[in-house]
C-alpha cells in the first residue's frame, strides 16, 4: 500500500535533508521519531476515513423540533405500557416461526413471501449486493435464501416491516425513515465484512448492524402521532428530533427486541452500541466486542455520509477500536480498506492512495 511506502520513505529519511550539529547542511537525515511520523501522517490525511472527514461541508442545521412535550408523551406511553411497538404481519410471523423451528423448505418460504413484493425485492437486493461479490446474480428467492442465511433473512424481514410501518404514517417523516433504513443496511454490510478477524460471526454482525437503530424507527412512528407539532415546521430531518432519538433509541430498541424475541446478544447491541461500558465477565466481553464492532461500523457509515456526516474522528482513538484491538498497522488498515468497496459511490477511494 502507498501509505506504507510513504512511511518507509519517511523513516529512512530518503526525502529529507537536515542540518548537522555544526549547522551545516548534511545529506544524512535526522532520525524521524514515530511521534513525528504519526503527526505527519495525520496532517497528510492519507486514509479514506480521514479524507472523507476533511471534505464534510458545513450545512445550516434544520429547525430543531420543540421536543419537551413529545418526550413527555413518549415517556408516559412507555411507563403505562401504551407505547406502540412495531407489529409483525401474520405472513411474516409465519416465516419467522418456520425458520426458527427449522420446519421449512425454500419453496414454502417463497410461497409465504408472494404477497410481499417489497420484501422479495429487499431479499434479492441483499443476495446480489457487494457482500456477495463474485457470486452469480440470483433472480429467485429459492436461490437467494441459502446465500443470505437464516439470520440475515429474519433481520431483513424485521427492517422491511419496520420501514413499511413508517411509510404508512406521516409523509414528512418518510425521507427520515428511508435514510435510517439506508444507514442500517450500510452498518450491517460494514460490520459483516469486518467481523471475522475479531472472532465474530459475519452473519450475526449483519443482523446486529441492521437492527442496531431499530428504536429510532419505532420512535419515529410514535412521533408521527404528534401531527400538530410536526405541522409547525416546513422542513425537518433526523437532526430535528435528536433530543428525542439520541437519548431514547437504545432503550426503546430493547423494548422492541424483547417483543420480537431477539437473541440476548442482539438485544445487548441494540441497547449498548453507543455506551460501550461492560463488566469484565466473559459473556459481557463477547457482547462488548459485537457492540464495539457495531459502534465502529456505525462511525464508518457516518463518515461515508450514510447517516449524518461526521468529522474530527481519529479512528484508532475510538473506544470501539481499542476494544477490538485495532492498531495503526498495515494489517488493520488493509482490513478497513475493504469498506469502500461495498459502496459503488466510494470505490474510487481505494485507488487514490
Ligand atoms: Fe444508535
Ligand atoms: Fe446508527
Amino acid at each position: 500500500m502507498e501509505v506504507f511506502r510513504w512511511i518507509t520513505e519517511q523513516l529512512s529519511g530518503s526525502s529529507l535533508g537536515n542540518k548537522d550539529n555544526t549547522g551545516k547542511k548534511s545529506h544524512k537525515p535526522a532520525p524521524m521519531t514515530i511521534e513525528v511520523l504519526y503527526s505527519d501522517l495525520q496532517r497528510t490525511k492519507h486514509y479514506w476515513w480521514d479524507k472523507l472527514q476533511n471534505n464534510v461541508a458545513t450545512e445550516t442545521p434544520p429547525s430543531e423540533v420543540d421536543a419537551t412535550e413529545i418526550i413527555k408523551g413518549i415517556e408516559d406511553r412507555i411507563n403505562s405500557h401504551k407505547f406502540k411497538l412495531i407489529d409483525i404481519p401474520s405472513n411474516i410471523q409465519k416465516i419467522m416461526e418456520l425458520v426458527r423451528t427449522k420446519k421449512y423448505d425454500y419453496l414454502i418460504l417463497e410461497e409465504h413471501l408472494k404477497c410481499s413484493p417489497v420484501m422479495t425485492g429487499e431479499i434479492l437486493k441483499v443476495a446480489n449486493s457487494a457482500l456477495f461479490t463474485g457470486k452469480q446474480p440470483v433472480h429467485k428467492l429459492t436461490d437467494a435464501f441459502p446465500r443470505i442465511g437464516e439470520e440475515r433473512l429474519i433481520s431483513i424481514l424485521y427492517i422491511g416491516l419496520s420501514r413499511s410501518f413508517v411509510l404508512s404514517h406521516q409523509d414528512k417523516l418518510i425521507p427520515i425513515a428511508e435514510n435510517m433504513v439506508a444507514h442500517s443496511h450500510a452498518v450491517a454490510n460494514i460490520a459483516s465484512v469486518l467481523a471475522q478477524p475479531y472472532g465474530l460471526n459475519g452473519e450475526i454482525a449483519y443482523v446486529a448492524g441492521l437492527l442496531h437503530d431499530i428504536g429510532k424507527i419505532a420512535l419515529l412512528c410514535d412521533i408521527s402521532e404528534s401531527t400538530e407539532i410536526i405541522d409547525l415546521y416546513d422542513y425537518i430531518d433526523e437532526d430535528s428530533f435528536s433530543r428525542i432519538l439520541t437519548p431514547l433509541h437504545e432503550s426503546v430498541g430493547v423494548l422492541i427486541a424483547k417483543k420480537w424475541n431477539l437473541s440476548e446478544e442482539i438485544m445487548t447491541v441494540i441497547g449498548n452500541h453507543h455506551n460501550l461500558f461492560f463488566s469484565e465477565s466473559n459473556s459481557e466481553k463477547n457482547s462488548s466486542k459485537l457492540s464495539a464492532l457495531i459502534n465502529l461500523s456505525d462511525t464508518l457509515a457516518h463518515i461515508l455520509g450514510i447517516g449524518k456526516p461526521i468529522t474530527g474522528v481519529n479512528l484508532f482513538d475510538l473506544e470501539s477500536a481499542q476494544i477490538l484491538g485495532i492498531k495503526e498497522t498495515e494489517e488493520h488498515i488493509d482490513h478497513l480498506y475493504q469498506v469502500p468497496s461495498l459502496f459503488e459511490n466510494f470505490k474510487e477511494l481505494l485507488n487514490e492512495d
